[in-house]
């Protein structure tokens, strides 16, 4: 990984991503979340403080350890439990059915091997579990409901349950 990636990404991310207008799209994205969480790309933790008391720990996936460094105070900070458990979405160190809640807050977009994160995604969601997901645009193939904005339209939940 380049100086640009690996130090200055990091820190832009953890800037834009962190204004209390992306706060609040935030808070909303996660308000289902429960149980035991797997974060994919945790980045610097600017989710963490938003879990609603419903979630009991959060186990992070994140393949920057500047990242990683920048999320320490939060998870110093925090009452819910934080494990580090991965770098990849892609290929998670994880047994089956082993999550309540899977979050992806603006990580999609950036794992190269998508649909095989999603397939992981599936993998360890125990039955009933939900996969909440905030992205930046809107599908090419569907569309908003009519009235809605593009911060609400883009934040969903998923459930492998009912599909
Ligand atoms: C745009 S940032 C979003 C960070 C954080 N989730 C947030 O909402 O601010 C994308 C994050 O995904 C991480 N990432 C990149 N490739 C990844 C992968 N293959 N698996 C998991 N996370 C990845 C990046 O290191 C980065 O922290």
């Amino acid at each position: 990984m380049g100086l640009w990636s690996e130090h200055v990404v990091p820190r832009l991310t953890d800037l834009a991503l962190g204004t209390a207008d992306v706060r609040a799209v935030r808070a909303r994205a996660v308000e289902r979340a429960r149980g035991e969480v797997v974060e994919l790309g945790f980045g610097s933790g600017p989710t963490l403080p938003l879990y609603p008391a419903a979630v009991t720990s959060v186990r992070a996936v994140e393949p920057s350890a500047v990242a990683r460094r920048l999320g320490a105070r939060r998870i110093a900070a925090a009452s819910i439990p934080v494990q580090h458990v991965g770098l990849d979405g892609a290929d998670l160190d994880l047994p089956d059915a082993t999550a309540d809640t899977v979050v992806s807050t603006f990580t999609l977009c950036t794992i190269p091997d998508v649909e095989r994160a999603l397939r992981e995604v599936r993998r360890i969601l125990r039955p009933g579990g939900v996969f909440l997901f905030l992205e930046h645009g809107l599908s090419p193939t569907r569309r908003p409901p009519a009235g809605s904005t593009a911060s609400t339209a883009s934040s969903s939940a998923w459930s492998p349950a009912a599909t």
